[in-house]
């Protein structure tokens, strides 16, 4: 990883206090301990990165709604008290598994407006220029999360939407308690909000623990959009707003750009690995066919047998994700601009002789590893959220700004902030960017395309039966952290509490480096790999991923896992 972007990543790491608590515990579990918790519910359970969402998505179960109901009530109550990555301005992904074994995905992501170019963030030399395409009104793409909202609950929903977005909008207006994460994360990005809005902001305050949080324009915001539906963001009065207000701060998004906005439907990606089926997001995302590619990679090998957290565990899953991941950057875009060969990258015969190259002798350098020129770079700031319902219905969904914040513009008088996620385009295809990062053509910036992702919402089913609802942020570790929480229960008999705190590690092809979270690794293991030609990354504070996920039990109950890593809850009943 580049160095800076690396100091970056750690330093946000690091403001993270390790802090869990379960609701329906009777314990609590903190740092990377792998104790028993016993955070079980017998029927429905809400995970997700804050309490308060968690608790109004609960409710909303509690109330008879479906997952699909929870899913509207829990991302709303998630974009006013975690507005780190929590969104009306941003857009996400959800994986469904219903009562009946009917699967689907749906893509809420952001389009490109229709007046961006390829070129939009080269400098005169032609050499991207992140500072546009991270900050500011350059780099929003077209928010999707509202259009997803109605989206799911016009298809699946069963409660009014007034008894979905009213918890939310009452907690705006009394207010939330600002957590520890939350003050140090606000205080430290208060001269970006001051500098990118050219005023002050309701968040450039100076925040400590426990303070109040209200968002009155944010609650009107949710109040008209209740009254008026979907065609109040994207054509209404908040619509004109937005669009104004971005055109405002030099941004090229228009009425246009918003009234043509669609959520889709997507078949998700579907891969046997042992006695498992995962079912993830497909393109636009990456998180599905890299996920499914590594665990074909690695399907023929015990696991179990080699140990958590060996050498060679490290190994198989590094050389694995070092060739999946050079395939992503080679061939993935958004399906609807580009064509992407699902079947052949999922193909056995093709996996088996991607791997044929591997030896637990020593590694296998990027740079004998074709296929990428490129990789995309997905910073990692976003947020998941796991739902199981009373009925047997499962939901995961993940959502973003792109970075914290997003582009830091905020409507003061919307109460929101604006993604930046033109970011998780690359700036330019085949030219290494200021990180040292490559960018594909698949994934070059072009009027109305999603850029490509890392998000992978996540559902297992064992048996034909729902096992696992999982996912994470944390940019492109996102898929590698899912992956070692599901082999973490499935070939290491770990709890989901357990799975998800245990330390893990991250391998992307380039730059040709493992990154290890600081606790729960050894020296000694880290010098084990540089013997064998690995170059380990071991930085102070650095974690990986935030998982969230639900467990089905032997006996039909319900384990969350809520990461330690983060203010993250589990609750159920
Ligand atoms: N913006 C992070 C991702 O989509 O992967």
């Amino acid at each position: 990883m580049n160095t800076s972007l690396a100091k970056s990543f750690s330093f946000l790491s690091c403001l993270y206090v390790l802090n869990l608590s379960i609701a329906c515990q009777t314990s609590t579990t903190q740092g990377p301990k792998l104790e028993k918790p016993t955070n079980q519910a017998d029927s429905a359970m809400v995970v997700s990165a804050r309490e308060e969402a968690s608790k109004i998505g609960l409710q909303v179960l509690k109330d008879g709604g479906n997952a699909f109901d929870a899913m509207v009530a829990t991302e709303m109550a998630l974009a006013v008290c975690y507005p780190f990555a929590g969104n009306l301005g941003g857009g996400g992904f959800m994986v469904y598994r219903k009562a009946n074994g009917e699967t689907g995905a749906l893509d809420y992501r952001e389009k490109a407006p229709l007046a961006s170019t390829k070129t939009m963030f080269l400098d005169k030399y032609g050499h991207p220029n992140p500072a546009l395409s991270r900050r500011g009104s350059l780099a929003i793409g077209v928010p999707g999360t509202i259009a997803g909202m109605f989206e799911v609950h016009k298809k699946f929903g069963s409660l009014p939407m007034s008894a979905l977005l009213k918890p939310s909008i009452e907690l705006a207006k009394k207010g939330f308690a600002v957590t520890e994460n939350q003050s140090e994360m606000l205080n430290h990005f208060q001269k970006d909000f001051l500098d990118i809005n050219k005023d002050s902001i309701l968040f450039s305050k100076n925040f400590k623990q426990g303070d109040t949080l209200k968002n009155l324009a944010l609650a009107k915001t949710l109040e008209r959009i209740l009254k008026n539906g979907k065609a109040e963001f994207y054509r209404g009065q908040t619509g004109q707003k937005l669009v104004e207000f971005i055109a405002h701060y030099g941004g090229i998004l228009s009425l246009e750009d918003l009234k043509t906005y669609e959520a889709v439907w997507r078949k998700p990606i579907q891969v046997e690995y042992k006695d498992l089926t995962l079912i993830s997001m497909s393109p636009p995302s990456s998180g599905g066919i890299v996920l499914g590619q590594i665990l074909k990679m690695i399907e023929d090998y015990d696991l179990g047998a080699l140990g958590h957290n060996s050498t060679t565990y490290i190994q198989i899953l590094t050389e694995a994700e070092r060739r999946a991941y050079a395939d992503r950057s080679f061939y993935l875009g958004d399906p609807d601009f580009v064509d992407i060969p699902v079947d052949s990258l999922l193909s056995d015969d093709y996996l088996q002789g991607r791997m044929s190259t591997f030896s637990f002798e020593s590694a296998t350098p990027s740079k004998e590893i074709e296929h990428g020129k490129i990789i995309g770079y997905e910073s990692e700031e976003t947020t998941h959220y796991s739902i199981v319902d009373q009925f047997g219905n499962s939901i995961s969904a993940t959502t973003t700004l792109n970075g914290a914040y997003g582009s830091k513009l905020f409507s003061d008088d919307l109460g929101f902030f604006l993604n930046n996620e033109m970011d998780d385009f690359s700036a330019k295809p085949g030219v290494p960017n200021m990180f040292g990062l490559i960018g594909a053509e698949a994934n070059s910036i072009e009027p109305g395309k999603r850029m490509l992702s890392s998000m992978t919402p996540t559902i297992v089913e064992k048996n034909d039966e729902f096992w696992m609802s999982v996912g994470t942020p944390g940019g492109s570790t996102i898929i590698t952290s899912v992956l070692q929480t599901i082999l973490n229960v499935h070939e290491f008999d770990m709890t989901m509490q357990e799975a998800v705190n245990a330390p893990r590690f991250h391998h992307q092809w380039l730059p040709d480096e493992i990154v290890f979270e600081t606790k729960g690794f050894e020296s000694s293991l880290l010098d084990s790999l540089r013997l064998k030609g690995y170059t380990p990354i071991q930085q102070q504070s650095k974690i990986l991923g935030k998982v969230d996920a639900i467990l089905r039990l032997p006996d039909g109950r319900l384990e969350g896992g809520a990461d330690y890593r983060g203010d993250d809850k589990a609750l159920g009943f």
